[in-house]
């Protein structure tokens, strides 16, 4: 039986997409088969893949498409039975209805929390519907600077109750520039960071 984690965030650019791709192309070099669901309308994940194939370095992992609520539970039953780790990426603002679904089907909610205060604003209604959901969860602070807006987004996100994990993805374009590729440099280094941490923590 595969362990379920969805990367959510009610807002758009929050780097669900991003930490996704991380979380799983980690778990896959650790040994793990993993699938990623990609719950985007635009198919951003599975752009992504289709990329990586064209160079010839295909992701690590397998990656379906599934952007509707309904489908999304059959998916995920039907990938559980064969998979170690299913990664759901939760979809942009407006598929309120899948976002939710990618919340229920999870063991684990990874909360992808924008360093940036002004970012912040959806924090409060994803963290109520995982917290209506009963699921465990974390965040992962994302486009993290070493300035004190960071750390005010730090505090801010402690403020709201959101647990947050010490590992971070740290803005920079060699983290963007992994787009259509497999992971490299300081994304990858951020993915094994994350898989061992979460691991640790769900034991
Ligand atoms: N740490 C980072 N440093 C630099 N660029 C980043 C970082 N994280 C994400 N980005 C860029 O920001 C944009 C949005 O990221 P991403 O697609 O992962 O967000 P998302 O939450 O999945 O968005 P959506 O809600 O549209 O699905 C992308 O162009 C991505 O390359
Ligand atoms: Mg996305």
């Amino acid at each position: 039986m595969a362990f379920k984690i969805a990367v959510a965030m009610f807002k758009g650019g929050a780097s669900k997409t991003t930490v996704s791709l991380a979380l799983a192309e980690a778990a896959a070099e650790a040994g793990l088969d993993v699938e990623a669901i990609d719950t985007d309308p635009m198919g951003g994940l599975t752009r992504w893949s289709l990329g990586a194939e064209e160079e010839s370095r295909p992701l690590r992992m397998a990656v379906t498409g599934m952007p509707s609520a309904k489908q999304l539970s059959d998916r995920i039953a039907s990938a559980t039975s064969h998979r170690d780790l299913v990664v759901i990426d939760g979809p942009p603002p407006g598929a309120l209805a899948i976002a939710k679904a990618a919340i229920e089907a999870a063991d684990y909610v990874l909360l992808a929390c924008p360093a940036r205060p002004a970012d912040q604003d959806s924090v409060p209604a994803t963290l109520a519907a995982v917290r209506e959901a009963g699921k465990p969860f974390n965040g992962v602070l994302t486009c993290a600077r070493k300035t004190l807006l960071t750390d005010t987004g730090r505090i801010a996100l402690h403020g709201m109750g959101v647990p947050l994990l010490k590992t971070e993805l740290d803005l920079s374009d060699l983290v963007a520039d992994n787009y259509l590729h497999r992971s490299r440099g300081p994304l990858r280094r951020f993915g094994i960071d994350l898989f061992d941490e979460i691991s640790t923590k769900i034991g």
